[in-house]
């Protein structure tokens, strides 16, 4: 006898696969900074919202190796977004010393209704842009009802400072000085001739020393790769400057108990031994917080304008989710996405009906 089969012998879909290269991701993302910024700020609405989930990220650390790590950063948007997905991105100091770059990732998309990945893009350059777009979006905001800052200061000027420099400028951010400082003196020539070629406007100086960038600028960039807090003199920041603290551990706990703090995510900020995680174990308390920059953009809270305003973003994974599905659809539509035939190969659960391999 025939034995009865109660689901279908061939799937009803085959799910997809397509891999999207650096390539591909930066030529979508060219020139759209000011997109990218509006997507980046409806996604931290989202966010606010609550129709997101987004777990505590995953450190992969090595004993033998301290100054490297891999982080997973899984996450799930909603909204008209909808999509679940994981970023898992290595951060590898030394790689610079032999000239690439420190951080290289891969971002996975799964589908929303079945839970299928169905994308893999390179993802160095999407975390990159949503760091950026994130940092240029805080400055937009914390400096809404007083003067908006005319120099800014480049502390620690790698990929990420070009990165946040490119999303300043291309938001419409112009300054009259832009200050460099990096404890490599290739660093600050690198990414003075960056700033040169990019034809930016402004008087352009490289500081040897941190406290004089601090102190002439009234927005500064930390894009370091400090393990630990190296700025501990609360007479640098006398002037109330708008701090992106984007390397999150550069500050002393002293700096921040000073200031007016807004980070992305409370409970994300508040971990891995950031410079907020710290000012938490020195005062055993929350109260050094400000609010998020969510609460600053829906009114909830009122930036004060008597201190530094330090932006202490923990990066999250529902951001980088956002870029990368907003560059999923872009490629699909040009007729540009490359699928991997037959990537999904075991779809009939009992196998052929007519046993067959
Ligand atoms: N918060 C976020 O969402 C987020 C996202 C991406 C990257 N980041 C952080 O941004 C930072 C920069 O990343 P990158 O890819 O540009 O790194 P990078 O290695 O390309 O550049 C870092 C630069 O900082 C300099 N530096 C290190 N210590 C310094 C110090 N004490 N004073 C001055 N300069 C110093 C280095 O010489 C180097 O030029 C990293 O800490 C990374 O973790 C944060």
């Amino acid at each position: 006898m025939t034995p009865i089969r109660t689901e279908p012998t061939e799937p009803t879909t085959r799910p997809a696969f397509a891999v999207i290269s650096g390539e591909q991701v930066q030529r979508t993302l060219q020139g759209r900074e000011k997109q990218l910024v509006e997507l980046i700020e409806s996604t931290y609405r989202l966010h606010g919202t609550g129709d997101s989930v987004n777990p505590p990220s995953y450190f992969l650390r090595f004993p033998d190796r301290p100054a490297s790590r891999i982080i997973a950063l899984p996450a799930s948007l909603g909204g008209q977004v909808r999509v679940d997905g994981l970023k898992w991105i290595s951060s590898f100091p030394a790689n610079v010393t032999a000239g690439i770059p420190r951080a290289s990732a891969v971002l996975i998309l799964n589908d929303h209704d079945t839970g299928y990945p169905f994308a893999c893009l390179e993802s160095s350059i999407i975390s990159a842009t949503r760091t950026a777009a994130s940092a240029a979006l805080a400055a937009d905001w914390l400096s809404r009802g007083g003067l908006r800052p005319l120099r800014v200061g480049f502390f620690g000027t790698g990929l990420i400072a070009r990165y946040i420099h490119t999303f300043l400028a291309g938001t419409g951010w112009s300054f009259d000085e832009i200050g460099v400082h990096d404890v490599s003196a290739d660093s600050a020539a690198g990414f003075r001739c960056y700033l040169e070629q990019s034809g930016t406007a402004g008087r352009i100086s490289v500081h040897d020393s941190a406290e004089e960038l601090v102190r002439v600028s009234d927005l500064v960039v930390f894009a370091t790769v400090a393990g630990e807090p190296h700025v501990g003199d609360l007479s640098w920041f006398a002037h109330n400057p708008l701090v992106l603290h984007v390397s999150l551990r550069d500050l002393a706990p002293e700096i921040l108990l000073a200031s007016a703090n807004i980070v992305d995510d409370v409970e994300h900020c508040l971990q891995a031994n950031t410079s907020p995680h710290l000012a938490e174990q020195f005062t055993g308390g929350r109260d050094f917080l400000t609010g998020t920059l969510d609460d600053v953009m829906s009114d909830r809270v009122t930036v004060p304008r008597d201190r530094p305003v330090v932006f202490s973003p923990f990066g999250l994974g529902v951001l980088d989710l956002a870029v990368g599905k907003w560059i999923y659809d872009e490629v699909e539509r040009s007729g540009e996405l490359q699928v991997v035939d037959n990537f999904f190969h075991e779809l009939r659960r009992y196998g052929p009906a007519d046993g067959s391999p």
